[in-house]
Formats: structure tokens, sequence, C-alpha cells
């Protein structure tokens, strides 16, 4: 297991304010990093657009990746928790694939290093997709013959069905889900219509509060930090207050639910703020349902802070500006079914 990156809050904090009229704005890249032992094809993106579409992974044939994280749409499901195989629910809110692949680890808690660590997982979730084993996966992808020349074309001739291909496809085309044309994007690169007089002071403001301490970057997550490493905080931080009651901030004890390192309690992994407008409801537990709620919650719980509702109005507009748009996709063709595939 990689170290991860913690911070020491109070230097961080001091950053925040002292140097937030310094903050360093970036536009999103185009390309998010790439990991070297799985470089992009054409192939390999469109084999794994169709495998993350493919409800035959999951033991009902009914669960896709899709299903809880639609890029038709915001990349999430737009439930507090989600609902995976026979209608089971599960205990945390499920976070957008957009643009995904700028985080250096995934889940709220950081617990996976990649985006195909993490690709594995759900499949074998009792609550997700339900399979027995990856082994039972990877047989029925065998068993549906259109597949074959997919991941030949994707990975070289005679190329291998297993869990780890399969994760790198749809890792590859996770990749291409970044949307990096948004208002705040075009506004940083010079084009100064494009936020709105009360978009400027929010993004002003955001910065002055301290948000930039943790939300920095061009994906508002957090430094750039190596692959596998999690950029974790405590969450809440200041837990005496009215919202850490109301939303249940406490219940989820964070990393700790899957390292059980008492330092890891209540460690949450900084999300991106990008494509919040698709994105509700918000928090770990989905528990708040408003943009502007959430911002008031971060200031009290992060920053000990009350704003005023001027000011919070402001925020969030900003926060608006950071979404979309989306690329155009084609649906994916799923190869079809032999008859005694599913039950
Ligand atoms: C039943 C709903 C469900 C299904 C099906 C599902 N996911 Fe998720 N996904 C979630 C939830 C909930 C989380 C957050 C869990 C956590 O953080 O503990 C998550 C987290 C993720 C993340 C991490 C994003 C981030 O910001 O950390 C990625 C990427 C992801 N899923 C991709 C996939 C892929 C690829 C598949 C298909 C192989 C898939 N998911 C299937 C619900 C689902
Ligand atoms: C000390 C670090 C820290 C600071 C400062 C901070 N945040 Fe956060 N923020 C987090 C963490 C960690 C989460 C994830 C909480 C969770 O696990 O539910 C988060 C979540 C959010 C979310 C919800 C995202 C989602 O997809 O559900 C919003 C919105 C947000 N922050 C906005 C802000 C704003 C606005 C400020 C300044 C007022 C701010 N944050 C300050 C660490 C911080």
């Amino acid at each position: 297991m990689r170290t991860p990156f913690r911070t020491a809050l109070l230097p961080l904090l001091a950053l925040g304010f002292g140097h937030a009229q310094a903050t360093e704005w970036q536009a999103l890249p185009e390309r998010p990093p790439i990991p070297a032992d799985n470089p992009q094809s054409r192939a390999k993106i469109e084999l794994g657009k169709t495998l993350y579409h493919d409800p035959r992974l999951s033991s009902t044939g009914t669960v896709s990746c899709a299903s809880c994280h639609s890029v038709m749409e915001g990349g999430d499901d737009h439930r507090p928790v989600s609902i995976g195989v026979h209608g089971q629910r599960g205990g945390r809110n499920a976070p957008t694939v957009w643009n995904a692949a700028f985080h250096s680890s995934q889940f709220w808690d950081g617990r996976a290093a990649s985006l195909e660590d993490q690709a594995k997982g759900p499949v074998t979730n009792p609550i997700e997709m339900g399979m027995p084993d990856l082994a039972s996966a990877v047989d029925r992808l065998r068993a549906i013959p259109g597949y074959g020349p997919m991941f030949d074309a994707a990975f070289g001739a005679n190329a291998e069905i297993s869990a780890d291909t399969m994760a790198k496809a749809i890792a590859a085309y996770e990749r291409t889900l970044v949307t990096g044309d948004s208002a705040y994007d075009r506004f940083v690169k010079g084009d100064s219509g494009a936020l709105s007089a009360q978009q400027k002071r929010g993004m002003a403001a955001f910065a002055a509060t301290g948000c930039t301490a943790c939300h920095g970057g061009a994906a508002f997550n957090g430094p750039q930090l190596e692959a596998g490493k999690p950029f974790l905080v405590k969450f809440p931080t200041y837990p005496k207050n009215e919202y850490v009651r109301r939303y249940r901030l406490l219940d989820d004890p964070g990393r700790f639910a899957s390292t059980s390192q008492e330092e890891d309690r209540h460690m949450w992994r900084v999300p991106t703020l990008r494509n919040l407008v698709y994105t509700a409801p918000y928090f770990h537990n989905g528990s708040v349902k408003s943009i502007p709620e959430a911002v008031r919650v971060m200031a009290t719980t992060q920053l000990d802070r009350r704003l005023d509702e001027p000011t919070v109005a402001d925020i969030s507009a900003f926060l608006e500006a950071l979404s979309g748009p989306f690329p155009d996709q084609t649906m994916p063709h799923l190869p079809p079914t032999p008859g005694d595939l599913i039950e």
C-alpha cells in the first residue's frame, strides 16, 4: 500500500488565506495522466466503452457501470446512495466518472490506487454488480463471441480476455471522459467575458475563504499527486455544529472503514468540484441537496466560517461555471448474447 498524502491542516490553511490573491487558476488539460503500462488507443477505448455499458457483467444481467455512472449526463445516478443488483442499496453516493482520471486515487476514501484497480471492484461487489468472482465475469465475456476480436484489436492478436485487460480497457475509456471547456476554463484561457460579474466575485471569494487550500488545481481536487497517493483530509475538521448532526457527517468513518487504522478515521479524499450542477446530491452520503447548502456546510465544517448569504450565492455561481461541456460520444453496440448466457 502506498503512503497516503495527509495534510498538516493548519500550515495548509495558512497558505490558503495568506496567498488568496496569488491563487494559481488552472484550466483542465485536454488529457489526464496516462499510465505507461496502459497507453490509449482507439480500439481499446471503444472496447472499454462497450464493457462500461454492458449489463452482462452483472449477475442478473441488468446492471452496468453506466447504471450508476450515466455518461449521458453527470456521470452519476442522482441518488443519495446507489442501487445495484436485486435493488440493493449501498452506503455511499456514486461519484462522477467525468474527470475521475484526474484523481490520483479513486473512491471517496481514495482506497483504489488507479482507475484500473477501481474497475475490478464493482463487478464482484455483492450489492453492485454481484458476480461471484472475477473469473465468472471473465467467463461471461469469453462466452460472448463478439468480444474476442475486440480484445484482439485492443491488446494484440490472441489477446487474453482477463480481469486485467477488461479493467485496462474500461480505464482507457474513462480517461476520455474529460470536460475541459467550461466557462471557467475559457475565462482562465483569456476570455474575460466567459464568467458573469457574480461568478467572478465568487471566484475571488472561493480563494479568499480558503476553499483553495483543499480544492486547488485544475480539477479542484487538490495538488496533482503521484498515481496511487490520495489527497486525504479530515471531514468534518470542525465537528461541533448543527450541520454535522443534521447531515450525519460522522456516521461513516471514512478511510478507517477500509484500513482499520485509527489515523484514517473520518479521513476523506478531496473530490473534484467540476460538474456539480449535474451531480446532486452531495457528499459521500448524498445528504446535501443543493450547491449553496454544500457551500455553507463546507465553510463551517472545514474552515469554521459562517458565510453571509450573498457570498454563498457568489461562490455557488462560480461553482456552476465549472460544468461541462461534455464531448460527443456514439453509443457502443454490444455484441450479441448467446441464448444460454444468463439464467
Ligand atoms: C450499483 C452502483 C454502481 C455500479 C454498478 C458501479 N459503480 Fe462505480 N461507484 C459507485 C459508488 C457508490 C462509488 C463510491 C464508493 C466509495 O467511494 O466507497 C463508486 C465509485 C466509482 C469510481 C471512483 C470515482 C471517484 O471519484 O473516486 C469510479 C471511477 C467508478 N465507480 C467507476 C465504475 C465502473 C468502471 C463500474 C463498472 C465496472 C462501476 N463504477 C460500477 C457505484 C457504482
Ligand atoms: C480542509 C479541506 C477542505 C476545504 C478547506 C474545503 N473542502 Fe470542500 N471538500 C473537502 C472534502 C474532503 C470533501 C469530501 C467530503 C465527503 O467525503 O463527503 C469536500 C466536498 C465538497 C463538496 C461536495 C462535492 C461532491 O461532489 O459531493 C463541495 C461542493 C465543496 N467541497 C465545496 C467547498 C467549498 C465551496 C469550500 C470553501 C468554502 C470548501 N469546499 C473547502 C475538503 C475541503
